[in-house]
């Protein structure tokens, strides 16, 4: 099993580490991973259509191959963004653009996805955001985690109150995102 976390943000802050406390709650039996897209080019998918043709490359060259190659080998992917002007980052939205090379032969099918979002407000757009990364990995055929019992609701949702270097973040914001990263724990035993 292995679970792999894309921080969305342009920088290594909040999301980040909101993803760390996620990954902490998980199993150590479970192979983990965090990535940050800050640390990869991606380019946008301008629909040139050859990925259609040549069953499902694409042909711009930058970070997106290894990445892709990351998300066909995992089981969970959990994907983090902040707000952006209650939505995902732009560098987020370009990824999710850019897989659709993956869907041309539907390869990540039937993985589990489950989201975190932190914005700097409550009732910033976070739902809004983890609905936009559900969109995505529905439309990619994955079953759609939130996070699990007692808070049960969309995922992770969070707020982040930057100080100097620092986060502070709200108590019930991060209760959902451990929560969420107990959920994997349940579905990897439910799996076995
Ligand atoms: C372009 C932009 C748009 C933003 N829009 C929102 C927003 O709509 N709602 C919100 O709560 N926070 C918004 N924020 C604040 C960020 O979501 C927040 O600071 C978040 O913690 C940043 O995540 P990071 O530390 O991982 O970069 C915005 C920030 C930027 C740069």
């Amino acid at each position: 099993m292995k679970v792999l976390g894309i921080n969305g943000s342009h920088r290594k802050g909040s999301t980040l580490k909101l993803l760390e406390v996620a990954f902490n709650e998980i199993d150590e039996k479970i192979e983990k991973e965090i990535i940050s897209l800050s640390d990869y080019e991606i380019g946008y998918c301008k629909l040139c259509g050859a990925c259609k043709k040549n069953g499902g490359i694409c042909v711009l060259k930058d970070g997106f191959q290894e990445i892709s190659e990351k998300m066909k080998s995992a089981d969970f992917i959990i994907i983090g963004s902040p707000v952006y002007f209650g939505s995902v980052s732009g560098k987020l939205k370009s990824l999710f653009d850019r897989s659709r090379a993956l869907r041309v032969n539907w390869e990540l099918k039937n993985k589990f996805c489950g989201g975190i979002a932190v914005g700097a407000t409550i009732h910033g757009g976070q739902e809004h955001t983890l609905q936009a990364i559900h969109s995505w990995a529905l439309i990619h055929g994955m079953v759609v985690i939130g996070d699990t019992s007692p808070t049960a609701h969309f995922g992770g949702a969070a707020v982040a109150k930057q100080k100097d270097e620092n986060f502070e973040f709200n108590p019930e914001g991060v209760e959902t995102v451990k929560s969420l990263g107990r959920h994997i724990n349940e579905i990897a035993a439910m799996l076995k």
